[in-house]
């Protein structure tokens, strides 16, 4: 490793941001201090978030792109200004790429609808991935029922990677759209995003990335990865819930017809029609998240000032250690593949306990996990299991944590260890 990286490595101390986030202070049933480790859910949100929250609805709220009045344009170059802090966060071209939703389900559902039904036909095949997360498969197949076409996966390994080789029989001249996740919200798995996306237009297909769990943790450039449609969350990025974001590329944005209707997406409106408006206003009707995309704004700034390369490599140091502490307990079977080959995401059993069971039992220890199928149930289907424990995590939390983490595991195993019979 270069000198250079090193340092920075061990320089990387979580420490310096906790104290920005007032809930890590926290304790949980009277005496345990929260060890969040729920990210991959909803990440938490630093004051400079929260503040920035307060500071707009005291001194600069209005509706936006309405009024002529001060506050209203204040409140307008504000919203504006965190689409252009999105646009280059993302290393999008234009702003017009830059579509404020309410989230990554918002994004996808938006994109299935709009261009997905002006462009599929019977017979058409979608592509998606055997690890995709409820949003990324039931809005596809309401596309595939609506049209005729067709759902083809990429399947999975057993230790939860893409089976690439099978694109070769999965791509072809019918496939319309590739769509799937950068990083798997159950197993962590990084896709070949740039490889996917190369392979799709090969065929002439539009490529999606549900971009929830990679965007807050790596840097995303969707110039680079040359992506037709990226779909993200704010609140899994220290962003308030509500607010997402949508980019696409010009082009396809602007020939397709707009989602919802109403004030604000519209050119012209007579009594029986209505001309769109110009982008990105045609796809954001209604009066917006005014307040969250502002904040949005200020997540992106707090996690520029943290260094999304910073944020990867601390956490990768995070995974590798919940693959140490965790491999040291009995019972506990990790799913999803190594380390190196994977986000800040660990999701396991343990033998004879439920997954259920182990998260409540670990929240008594103060430990936030969640578990169950985690919106995706076909990926728990293919690995034969119903539930799974996950734990992830962000920049702010810490290898004391995942140390506590294995050191409450091992507790619990002892409470559900089988007891011998006692003789009579
Ligand atoms: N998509 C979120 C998760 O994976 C809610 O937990």
């Amino acid at each position: 490793m270069p000198p250079g990286i090193l340092r920075s490595v061990m320089s990387f101390d979580p420490e310096n941001y906790r104290k920005d986030f007032p809930i890590l202070g926290r304790v949980i049933h009277g005496d345990r201090p929260l060890v969040y480790l729920d990210n991959a859910a909803s990440t938490q949100r630093p004051r400079q978030v929260l503040e920035s929250i307060v500071d707009t609805y005291e001194n600069h709220y209005a509706n936006v792109h309405r009024g002529i009045h001060q506050l209203a344009q204040d409140a307008d170059d504000r919203y504006e200004a965190a689409r252009e802090k999105v646009r280059a966060f993302l290393g999008a071209a234009a702003l017009e790429e830059i579509i404020f939703t309410s989230g990554t389900t918002g994004g996808i559902n938006l994109v299935a609808r709009c261009w997905g039904d002006a462009n599929l036909r019977e017979g058409d095949e979608i592509l998606l991935t055997e690890m995709e997360h409820h949003s990324n498969l039931v809005p596809w197949q309401q596309l595939a029922a609506r049209t005729g076409a067709v759902l083809r996966h990429i399947p999975l390994t057993d230790d939860g990677r893409l089976q690439l080789d099978a694109l070769e029989e999965l791509l072809g001249k019918k496939t319309k759209i590739v769509a799937f996740a950068a990083v798997s919200n159950v197993l962590g798995t990084i896709a070949p995003a740039k490889e996917i996306i190369r392979r799709a237009h090969e065929v002439g297909a539009v490529a999606l990335v549900d971009g929830a769990q990679s965007v807050p943790h790596q840097k995303t450039d969707v110039a680079e990865l040359d992506c037709d449609f990226l779909a993200l969350s704010g609140h899994k990025m220290l962003g308030p819930t509500g607010i997402g974001v949508l980019y696409g590329k010009r082009e396809l944005l602007a020939a397709m017809p707009p989602f919802l209707g109403g004030g604000s997406m519209i050119k012209e409106v007579h009594l029986d029609h209505f001309s769109p408006g110009e982008l990105p206003g045609k796809f954001e009707a209604g009066t917006p998240p005014i307040v969250p995309a502002i904040a949005l704004g200020a997540a992106i700034d707090y996690l520029a000032g943290v260094g999304l390369e910073a944020i990867q490599r601390h956490e990768r140091q995070l995974t590798i250690r919940a693959h140490e502490v965790l491999g040291r307990v009995a019972g506990v079977r990790i799913w999803g593949p190594a380390p190196e080959r994977k986000a800040g995401i660990v999701s396991f059993t343990m033998d004879r306990i439920h997954a259920h069971d182990v998260a409540q039992l670990l929240d008594r220890q103060g430990i936030a996990v969640r578990a169950g199928h985690h919106c995706a149930m076909p990926l728990h289907a293919r690995f034969g299991v119903s539930a799974t424990v996950r734990a992830s995590f962000y920049f702010y939390n810490t290898l004391e944590e995942v140390e506590k983490l294995g050191e409450a595991l091992e507790q619990l195993k002892d409470v559900f260890r089988p007891r011998k019979k006692v003789a009579k």
